[in-house]
C-alpha cells in the first residue's frame, strides 16, 4: 500500500506549485487583433475627482456597462463596437474610444476628455473580472482603446507618399 501511494503523493506535490504559478500569472495588457477595429492607446486616469469637470467621466456621453465577475477586454470592445450613430442616422458605427476600469466597468465614448492624463502602462494594474490574464484598468484608471488607429496611420502615410510623388513629378 505504501509503495503504491508514494508516486501518487509525489505527483501531487509536484503539481501543486505548478498550479499555484498558473493562478498567479500576472495580468497583461490585451492587444486586440486588427479585425476588432481597435488598437491599444494607453492607461489614462479618470476625471471624476477633478474640480473643474463637474464629475464628468474621462469617457463621457456614450454608453457603459458594468459586469462584475464577467468583464473581459473582448466583451467591452464588442459592446462599444456599435451604437455610436453614423452619418446615415443608423446606430451601427463604433465608438471611437473604449475604456476598461476597475476590473468590471466598460465605457464607450466619441472622445476622450482632454483633462484625462496618460499614465505609465503599469498604472493600470487590475485583472479583468472575467479573465485574470488581461488588464482591465485600475482604480480610477482606464485601459483605453481607440478605433481604427492603424488604419488611419496607414492612410496617412499613403497620403504622404502621394504628396512626395507629386512633388517629384513637378520638380522633374
Ligand atoms: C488625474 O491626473 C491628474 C494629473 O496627474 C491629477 O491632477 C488628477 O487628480 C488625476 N485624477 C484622478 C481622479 O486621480
Ligand atoms: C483570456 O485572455 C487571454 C489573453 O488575452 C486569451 O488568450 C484567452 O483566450 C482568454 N480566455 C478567455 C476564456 O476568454
Amino acid at each position: 500500500m505504501h509503495s503504491f501511494l508514494t508516486p501518487f503523493l509525489f505527483f501531487i506535490l509536484l503539481l501543486t506549485p505548478i498550479l499555484t504559478l498558473a493562478q498567479q500569472q500576472k495580468p497583461s495588457i490585451y492587444i486586440p487583433p486588427s479585425k476588432s477595429g481597435y488598437t491599444y492607446l494607453g492607461c489614462y486616469n479618470e476625471t471624476t475627482d477633478l474640480p473643474d469637470t463637474a464629475g464628468l467621466r474621462a469617457l463621457n456621453g456614450g454608453k457603459n456597462v458594468v459586469k462584475p465577475g464577467e468583464m473581459t477586454v473582448n466583451m467591452c470592445l464588442e459592446f462599444c463596437s456599435t451604437g455610436a450613430g453614423d452619418s446615415k442616422g443608423g446606430n451601427t458605427a463604433m465608438f471611437e474610444y473604449v475604456g476598461l476600469e476597475y476590473s468590471r466597468e466598460c465605457w464607450c465614448a466619441r472622445s476622450l476628455s482632454g483633462l484625462s492624463e496618460k499614465f505609465p502602462d503599469d498604472a493600470c494594474n487590475l485583472p479583468c473580472d472575467g479573465n485574470a490574464t488581461q488588464i482591465c484598468g485600475g482604480n480610477l484608471k482606464l485601459t483605453v482603446y481607440k478605433a481604427g488607429t492603424m488604419k488611419s496611420l496607414a492612410s496617412l502615410s499613403a497620403a504622404g507618399l502621394a504628396a512626395v510623388m507629386t512633388m517629384i513629378s513637378i520638380l522633374f
